[in-house]
Order: structure tokens, then sequence, then C-alpha cells
């Protein structure tokens, strides 16, 4: 049963900032009304919504007669489970991201998936099923605000030949005389070929992106606080000949040597042709004569004009690895169309988009909420996005209050880590600084406790703003569970309720039912797949049915614990698998195991996640030594720092453990499975409500482990 903190009715209504533009234009459609596929309005019980609904009407026309707002239209078809991958009804072709002048816009209309004939469908408005009317002239439909225009983007990765001059895109015609991009020629990228990027967050990430995006090249795009092993893992799983990187990045006031990590991890991989760098510091790096070129040089050699490849709908947009409950990190594939109606869908509906407005989305780029909204999301809607190079202390704790008011900032993004951190940290820093420009705050990567969700909307969004709680993964491709400002009331900590036409369902954990109603608890699953779901993971589409799609069948697999309260609203509980969430960052306990035991005196480990107030969760890490291995036991805490040494290596600073846990043994079943509740339970100081250990092979292994849990320090 859900707990009694979710009893409370939604206590945040409407916020008075959203409501005041609630009357402005907005960048597409209108919502008009919502109500369920019953006829019943929210909060009677029902989880499944209607798409927006658009009186045709109300729809502006340009000259042509050519109805102006976007329509979404996507008919998803059942989810198929265990032969193969969720299919999406077709949807037509459409062009990679261009230069502002996207000359097929994607004209879809959004349907759930349960309507129930073709003929209804046609009965939604005057815009079919599927249906892509190109305009007769290319209008501007996504135009990105400058200094962050795509065309100035796309401009420094192709501008080859010409200086660089106008930010104004070339007409159609002299684009079709234009020499052939150059960038790709050079370096033998096709459509479909992969890039892996590696590179700090400025802006030339974000052009990185969508200059993939516009040739067709899927981008691979990997954090760069990952280590060199981690990086070469992941250019080797995806075959990149190209890598974009940087000569170094900054970050909280320290310079961290990107070229130098990406030399060691290109040592095994010589399939790496060409490394694009982009100076950041200036500073000396090693260079490899003919491999290493840099951007500000290789753009002055092509042409300013770069015409878009052409994509399918289905054709991938990019690979983003993330961890799971195995140690190999997963190379998730998200689609051009699917994932792209879910970025601009998101940004509208979810952050109330309205085309003067400013995103500021804190995560890092590569992240998928990065990947999401900082870059997709915010430039499909044409609102000006902003890249945050820095950390939420560094050089003060100000420093994103100081963002919003230079920039006038009307959509704040971040992780409830940097809001405990900050709240931590006090509140003059929020009094120092105009936040008025500031509508929608939302919270994205781990639950937000109610302590940070009230000092956010107290002292960052001063009572005036929506603060939208929203639920998604790597996997999901955009938000799924969210309120929407001036749409739905509130209730700190919890996610409330769904996004158009996703179905969220809670099963039980052991029998798999769904549990049906209110006041219920157990896995989160998603009924039906939706634009933008993970459509496979690279190369390994088995691997993708078994971790998604066959856990429970018939239904998509998130990994995590909800509750639905009495109220319809649902609660995010956290991972119910070996995924630790540290930061807002996805680590796999699996992977964290695998560096340590790479450790010569390693012999076994177990890997768990403990609550923190600050972090959501913290690593531990217990640790069995070989018996050949000699160490002075007077001084653990040197090995312990080896030891957390080595997860840095292999993955990276921020997967370190916070406590390495030396244990005679760990505890296992007879059958010799590693009990790591045990764990979990005396680290979070229950060690005496330990339930039933009859099924131990060794129970004494559990006194040796408080005894070590207690004093460790
Ligand atoms: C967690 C990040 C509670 C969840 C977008 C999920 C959340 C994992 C929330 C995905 C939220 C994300 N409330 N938990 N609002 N948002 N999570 O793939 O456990 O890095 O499964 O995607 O973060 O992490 P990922």
């Amino acid at each position: 049963m859900a707990d009694s903190q979710h009893q409370s009715i939604p206590t945040h209504p409407i916020a008075p900032r959203v409501k005041e533009h609630q009357k402005k234009p907005h960048v597409g459609p209108d919502i008009l009304g919502y109500r369920d596929h019953h006829g019943k309005t929210f909060g009677e019980g029902s989880n499944e919504w209607w798409a927006p609904i658009v009186s045709p009407t109300d729809r502006p026309r340009d000259s042509t007669g050519i109805v102006r707002s976007r329509l979404f239209v996507l008919v998803a078809s059942r989810m198929e489970t265990s032969s193969g991958s969720p299919k999406v009804a077709s949807t037509p072709h459409t062009t990679a991201l261009t230069d502002g002048l996207i000359p097929t816009p994607i004209r879809f209309a959004f349907l759930p998936s349960y309507y129930p004939s073709v003929d209804q469908r046609f009965s939604f408005g005057d815009h079919g099923v599927g249906q892509c009317r190109q305009s007769q002239r290319p209008e501007p439909l996504y135009t990105i605000p400058p200094p962050l225009h795509s065309t100035t983007f796309c401009h420094e990765i192709t501008n080859f030949n010409r200086p660089q001059s106008s930010t104004k895109p070339m007409n159609r015609a002299k684009a079709a005389k234009s020499p052939p991009l150059s960038f790709s020629a050079n370096y033998g990228i096709k459509k479909g070929d992969t890039v892996s990027v590696y590179m700090p967050m400025t802006w030339h990430a974000v052009a990185t992106f969508l200059a993939c995006a516009r040739i067709g090249a899927i981008h691979s795009v990997v954090f760069a606080g990952f280590s060199s092993e981690s990086l070469r893992d992941r250019i080797k799983d995806c075959k990149s000949r190209v890598l974009i990187t940087s000569d170094e990045s900054r970050r909280g006031g320290k310079a961290i040597a990107t070229k130098a990590i990406v030399d060691a991890a290109l040592k095994e991989c010589p399939e790496v042709e060409h490394v694009l760098v982009q100076r950041r510091t200036g500073n000396t790096v090693a260079w490899t004569e003919g491999r290493d070129k840099w951007w500000h040089e290789e753009t002055l050699k092509v042409p300013n004009y770069c015409p878009p490849e052409v994509m399918s709908s289905e054709d991938p947009l990019f690979i983003l690895y993330t961890s799971g409950s195995t140690g190999k990190p997963k190379g998730v594939v998200h689609t051009t169309a699917g994932y792209l109606l879910g970025a601009a869908l998101t940004v509208k509906y979810v952050f109330d988009v309205h085309p003067e407005d400013k995103f500021a989305c804190m995560a890092d780029v590569g992240w998928i909420t990065g990947h999401t909204y900082i870059v997709y999301g915010p430039l499909l809607n044409g609102v000006t996005t902003t890249v945050f190079e820095s950390t939420p202390v560094y050089p003060t704790p100000s420093r994103y209050w100081q963002v919003v008011e230079k920039h006038q900032i009307t959509h704040f993004y971040t992780a409830p880590t940097a809001i405990r951190l900050l709240r931590r940290l006090g509140e003059h820093h929020t009094q120092a600084h105009d936040l008025s420009t500031v509508r929608v705050l939302g919270s994205v990567g781990e639950p937000i406790n109610p302590e940070a969700w009230d000092w956010y909307n107290e002292h960052v969004g001063k009572r005036q703003c929506a603060i939208v709680d929203t639920w998604w993964q790597t996997e999901t491709g955009s938000i799924m569970i969210t309120p929407f400002p001036g749409a739905i009331e509130t209730k700190p900590g919890s996610a409330t309720v769904p996004f158009f036409g996703i179905e969220p369902v809670i099963l039980d954990p052991v029998s798999g039912e769904v549990l049906e109603g209110n006041s219920v608890e157990g896995i989160l699953c998603i009924r039906n797949p939706w634009p933008s779901i993970a459509r496979t993971v690279w190369k390994d589409n088995n691997r993708y049915l078994d971790t998604y799609m066959r856990p429970y069948p018939g239904f998509f697999y998130t990994g995590d614990g909800a509750a639905r309260d009495e109220h319809g609203y649902i609660w995010i509980k956290g991972r119910v698998d070996d995924v630790i969430n540290v930061s807002g960052h996805r680590l796999s306990t699996a992977e964290i195991e695998s560096a340590l035991i790479l450790h010569r005196g390693v012999a076994e480990t177990a890997v768990i996640g403990v609550s923190d107030d600050l972090t959501g969760q913290t690593v531990y890490a217990f640790v069995t030594l070989k018996p050949e291995f000699t160490y002075n036991p007077n001084d653990e805490g040197s090995l312990a720092k080896e030891l957390i040494l080595q997860v840095r290596k292999v993955i990276g600073p921020f997967a370190a453990p916070k406590k390495i846990i030396i244990v005679p043994d760990l505890p296992k079943t007879r059958s010799g499975k590693i009990m790591r509740r045990i764990m979990r339970k005396i680290s979070a100081g229950e060690g005496d409500q330990l339930g039933d250990l009859s099924t131990l092979a060794d129970p004494s292994v559990v006194d040796a482990i408080k005894a070590k849990v207690a004093t460790s320090p």
C-alpha cells in the first residue's frame, strides 16, 4: 500500500506566473482540454489520456491554406514483446535537423494506441493519420534564436571553404549548387555511420549533435566524466571512425585533460581515423599527425551550406550508452522521428514554452537529459537553450542564479541533488538575484524529497512558478510522468500523472499481475509503446528484449518501483534492480564490481547503494581479498584508496565508492547467491531487522559484517 504521506490532497494549484502566460501565444497548438478514453476527467482513477485536443477552427493557416500549427500524428501499434522490438506504425520520412528551414515539418497527430478504428482517427480533425503535407514554401518553423541558431553551429563544423559570414540560411536553389559537404566527404562519414563525441559543456557540443544529425551520422556521446577505459569500450562497441573532442575541459575551476584521456582510449582503437579537436583552453596537448585535426582549422575548409540528409523516421538518430543490471553498458538506440517527436512535444507541453522563452537545463550533454532538454527539445520548439559549463557551486553557490538573472531564464531544469546542495548552503544566494523571469522549475533524475521541493518552490520559484517533477529514463527518450503547468495540481514528491498517450501500470512484483485502481504499490511498467521509446540496444536486440520486454511480458519494464496514491498520482520509489542512482547519475553495481575485481588483491565484491541526504544514494563496496594477497591490516585505509582509484580509472570519478568495507566473507545462500539485502540493511543501520537468515550458507558472516560496518570510517 502507498505510504500515508501520499494521501494528502493536491496542495499546489496553478502557479501564478504560468497562469499569466496561458493567454499568450504558444509555440504550437493550444491544448483545449484533457479527458481519458472513458470520457472521465482526471482524478477519477484512469491514467490514460487523450492527446491534446485542438479545435480545427483555432488553427492558424498560412496563405496557402495549410494549417500552420504543428499537429503531431503518430499511431502506435501494440507492443510486440518477446518476438521483436516495439513497432511504431510507420511515419513519413523526415529531414534531419536543418538550418532553421525545415522543409518537411514533422506533422503528425499524436494519438493513443487505443483508438478503436481508423474512421474515428479521421474524425479527430481535418488532418488524417500519417498526414505529412509538405508546405508549398519552406517555413521557418523551427528557428533557433541567436546565438544558439543551428545554422551557426552547422557553419562552424561544415564551413570548410569560406570564412564565416552570415548566419542566414542560404536559399535552396543556391544550396543545390553548393559543393557537397566536405566534413562527411573528407572523413568518409555517410548516413548511418557512427561518430563518437567526448566533449565538455560548450556550445560546440550542441553544434556537434546537430551537425551529425544533419548528415545522418549516428552520434554516440560519451559523458566527459568517463575514464579512458570506458570511452574505449564505447568507441569499440559502436565502431566509430571519427571522434570529436576538445583539448581540455574546465569544471569547477579545474582543467581536465580531455585529449589525454582520448589518446589513452585510442591506443586500443586503431579504427579511429580522425579526431576533431575543439580548442577550449589552448594549453599544449599531445598531437598525432594525420589523425588529429583542429576544429577551428577544419571548419574553414568546407562550404557554408550543407544539404540535410533525408532520413526515414525509423533511422537511428543516436546511440547513448547507459548502465543496467549487468556489467556491460548498453548502447540504447533512439530514432529520428519518434525521439524528436517526444523531445518536441514534452518541451512544449511539460514546460509550456512560448517563442520568446529561454530554457536552461543544467544536465550534462553526455546524459539523456542533456540530449533531450539541452539540445533537441528546446531547439525543435524554436526557443533558446542554455549550455552551462560550470557546477552549481563554482565559483560560488550563486552561480545558477547569476545565470538565471543574466540570461533571463524562463525555464530552469535540474536534479534534486543540486537543489539539496544549494538548500544546505543557504537562501542568501537565491535572494541576491532577480529570478522573476522564471515560470517553470523542473526536477529530474531521482526522487525529490518534499523538503527539497518546498525549498525550490519557496526560494527559487517564490511560490510563483510551476514545479514539474518529471520521471523518465534514457530508454524512454522523453518525459513520461509529470505534472503539466497550468493544468495539474501538484504534491511535493510525486511525479503526478502520465504524459499524453503514456500508459503506466503498476505490477505485482511476484505474480506480474496489473494492480488496478488507486492506493497500490509495485513495479512500474509501461503498456504499449510511445514515439520516443528506445528501439533496440546497438547490435544486440536480444539484450534489449531481455532487459525491457521479457521481465514482465506484455509490458516495458522500467526497473523502478512506484506507488499510485488515492488520487491516482504516481510516486516513484527508486530502482528495484541493481542500479544505483548517485546524484542523478545512473550506476550499475555490476559495473563497479567488475572494476574492483580487476584489482590483484580482490577475490569477491558486492556493491550496494545506501541512501544519502545529499546525493540520494551513495556507493558502498564490500570486498573480500584473495588469501595470497598481503597487506597491512592496520592500514586498510591505503588499500581502500587504491580500490577507489581502481573504480575511478576503469569507470570514472563519479562512480567512486564512498566506502570500501573489507570483510572476511560475503553473505551467500547455499547455492552461492550473494544476499545484498543483508548488507543493505546493515549499512542502513537496520542490522536488527535482518529477517530470515536461514538460507545463509554461513550465518556467522553477518556478525563479522556488522562489526566491520560499525568501525568503518
Ligand atoms: C530515476 C534520467 C524519481 C529513475 C532522465 C529512473 C527518477 C532513472 C526521476 C533513469 C524522477 C528519473 N523521480 N526518479 N522524477 N527521474 N529518475 O536513464 O530511477 O539517467 O529509472 O534518465 O532515474 O535514469 P536515466
